[in-house]
């Protein structure tokens, strides 16, 4: 027996043959992709769920639809919405208030009726003795109809963002008064 031929003797519990190994690879290969794949889909999700609320404080710059601008005078009216905000993993809705008016120029604001003094809630037209202003029972902080301070708060009440699209109001996040610098 010539060495080549010893060297294509196949030894019965050698190593399989090419054929054989190539079959194996192909289900090693394919259940371990199979594995591998869904193993990402169950894990992938919970790292989102675990890197998400750290990225994404929910409920700010977004807007929610309030009221219909045909509804909407040159009255104060008062509109109570839901927010619901996601701080980390904290989930909560929040009730807020806005007093919604058109100005002069006919277009709509809206005032948040926390108190600049010390955070009461104001409302509008609620002292006999100062009427068309806001008024807050507290300390008795009072505020003119675009929110500027008159008495007691150091500011004027705080605006929300405002956006009208499709015959609607939109308000978003609570910023600094412009209304009362127009009338300044
Ligand atoms: S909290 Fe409004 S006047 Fe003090």
């Amino acid at each position: 027996m010539s060495s080549h031929e010893e060297e294509q003797e196949p030894h019965p519990q050698g190593p399989p043959s090419l054929k054989e190994m190539s079959r194996r690879q192909f289900l090693t290969y394919t259940l371990g992709g199979a594995t591998a794949f869904m193993g990402a889909g169950a894990v992938l999700p919970m790292i989102r769920f675990a890197v998400d609320p750290i990225l994404h404080k929910k409920g700010e710059g977004e807007f929610i639809k309030i009221a219909e601008t045909s509804k909407i005078t040159d009255e104060p009216q008062e509109f109570t919405f839901e927010l619901k905000q996601q701080d980390g993993w904290y989930a909560s809705t929040a009730t807020l208030t806005a007093w919604i008016r058109k100005n002069e120029s006919g277009e709509i604001y809206a005032l948040s009726p926390i108190c600049k003094h010390l955070g009461c809630t104001v409302r509008w037209n609620n002292n006999k003795s100062y009427p068309d202003e806001y008024h807050c029972p507290c300390h008795g902080a009072r505020y003119t109809k675009v929110g500027k301070n008159l008495e007691v708060a150091p500011k004027p009440l705080d605006q929300y963002k405002t956006k009208i699209d499709g015959g609607w109001v939109y308000l978003g996040d609570i910023v600094p008064n412009t209304e009362a610098k127009k009338e300044a």
